[in-house]
């Protein structure tokens, strides 16, 4: 495939909606409300801008543009560039697939939570044990449990990258989007009009620097690679079908600004929810991935026309997680097809076979296998620190050294360049050489030495 002539988006804001649809999505809705909560509110908040507009703005400038120079995608991209380097667009195409089967059990939760919306049932859903009860199957019958949503999430997935239907998932998902901003600011809006919930604006805005850690700095890090799907090797390969004529530097700052208002938005919709809820004690906020769960089915409970506008919420999102795991697996699905020489069909359900199998024990790691911890962690927690605080950082550190100082900054420059002024070039230069690899260095090992438990921070 990677020998093929690509084809080009045909306009620029094609790639930016194309690039934009596969970085929204569970990463910004469910992901980044829980980790503001749990890392301390605005300090977290603010750590999160500062860190996309450098560090974020310096490596997504950098995969498009050595994906727009190579025409290739990860693994071939960094292999051209350097032959040491092709282990880490290996590294880089790891990450999907460990992702990928946790991203379809989050996924799963979703749809279960939209049809209990649909078949009348969201009061039951704004009980506070509810999610808990869930995962942890603690219900009655199957549909009570994660299981069954988790199969039918993967298949959804399965079906359209099968079927090759992405195209129409698109479509109706950048119809979709605008909704979903719509109604995320109505839901932030009345969050906003509930007891306790000032205060817990003033949480989520304003950084208290005595809730700064390392800690908050690795969370807010392996968000941002998260939430714009980077240090994985996806954007060389949007980068490789964005046209030459296009404004790259344009482009990464709307895929940006775009990303990071729809995270920023979720953040406003959960957070001072949580804190209304608690009381109005931003201190007694006991925030992990069930967050986003267990605090909107109570706003929604409280809203006018509550349960037509969660159930609707929930349709919203699913079509945003979709996008997201669609692209997901159709990553791994070209990995497969490419190094095992098969058909895009075999390959595909291959790809659904291994997804399933590695995403059962996170999808049971809060119930059946609630027992089995690896690092202190439950398999969900475990697969996602293991990707988001390790191997992307790796990623990132090696993609800053290969070009900082082997290849050299000119070389991505030269590619921003083609047909635009470079704005930020100095910017970017100084992040990529040096405050990038050196920040990563002293988080990634400090992070590593606090799990081995050498150090404690
Ligand atoms: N950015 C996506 C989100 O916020 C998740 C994601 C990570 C992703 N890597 C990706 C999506 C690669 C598509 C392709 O939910």
């Amino acid at each position: 495939m990677e020998m093929k002539k690509r084809s080009s988006f045909s306009s620029r804001i094609g790639f930016v909606l194309a690039a934009a649809g596969s970085a929204v999505g569970l990463g910004n809705i469910w992901r980044f409300p829980y980790l503001a909560a749990q890392y301390g509110g605005g300090i977290f908040l603010l750590v999160y801008l500062i860190l996309a507009i450098t560090f974020g703005f310096a490596l997504m400038i950098t995969e498009i543009a050595i994906g727009r120079k190579t025409g290739l995608s990860s693994i071939g991209a960094y292999r051209a560039l350097d032959k040491r380097f092709g282990a880490l667009g290996w590294l880089a195409s790891l990450v999907p697939m460990i992702i990928t089967p946790y991203y379809c059990v989050i996924g799963g939760w979703v749809v279960k939570y939209f049809v209990e919306y649909l078949v009348g049932s969201g009061t039951a859903l704004s009980n506070g044990e509810y999610f808990t009860n869930f995962i942890g199957f603690l219900g009655e019958g199957t549909f009570s449990t994660p299981l069954p949503w988790f199969l039918i999430y993967v298949l959804l997935t399965a079906v359209v990258v099968l079927f090759g239907v992405e195209k129409g998932i698109e479509k109706v998902s950048k119809l979709m989007m605008p909704v979903l901003v719509l109604l995320t600011i109505v839901v932030a809006a009345f969050a906003l009009t509930m007891d306790g919930a000032i205060e817990g604006l003033k949480f989520y805005l304003v950084p208290d620097f005595s809730n700064f850690s390392f800690k908050t700095v690795l969370a807010a890090m392996g968000q941002m690679f998260y939430s714009m799907s980077l240090a994985m090797g996806i954007m060389i390969t949007y980068g490789s079908y964005m046209p030459k004529e296009s404004n790259l530097e344009r482009s990464v700052g709307q895929i940006e600004i775009f990303d990071t208002a729809i995270a920023f938005l979720a953040g406003l919709m959960i957070v001072p929810a949580v804190v209304a809820f608690n009381g109005g004690d931003p201190s007694k906020i006991n925030a992990g991935p069930g967050l986003m769960f267990g605090t909107l089915p109570q706003v929604f409970e409280r809203m006018w026309m509550g349960h037509i506008i969660g159930g609707v919420f929930f349709l919203l999102v699913l079509f945003a997680a979709l996008t997201s795991s669609i692209s997901l697996m159709e990553t791994v699905v070209s990995i497969v097809c490419d190094k095992l020489h098969c058909n895009r069909k075999l390959a595909t359900v291959i790809v659904t076979i291994g997804v399933l199998l590695l995403g059962l024990p996170s999808c049971l790691g809060y119930g059946p296998l609630a027992s089995v911890q690896i690092l202190g962690m439950a398999f969900l927690d475990f697969f996602d620190f293991i990707s988001n605080s390790v191997m992307m950082p790796i990623v990132a550190f090696f993609t800053c050294i290969l070009i900082g100082h082997i290849c050299g900054t000119k070389l991505v420059s030269d590619e921003v360049e083609k047909n635009f002024p470079f704005h930020r070039k100095a910017l970017f230069e100084v992040m990529v050489r040096w405050v990038a690899p050196i920040l990563l260095v002293v988080i990634l090992g400090s992070k590593i030495l606090e799990v081995l438990g050498v150090l404690k921070i």
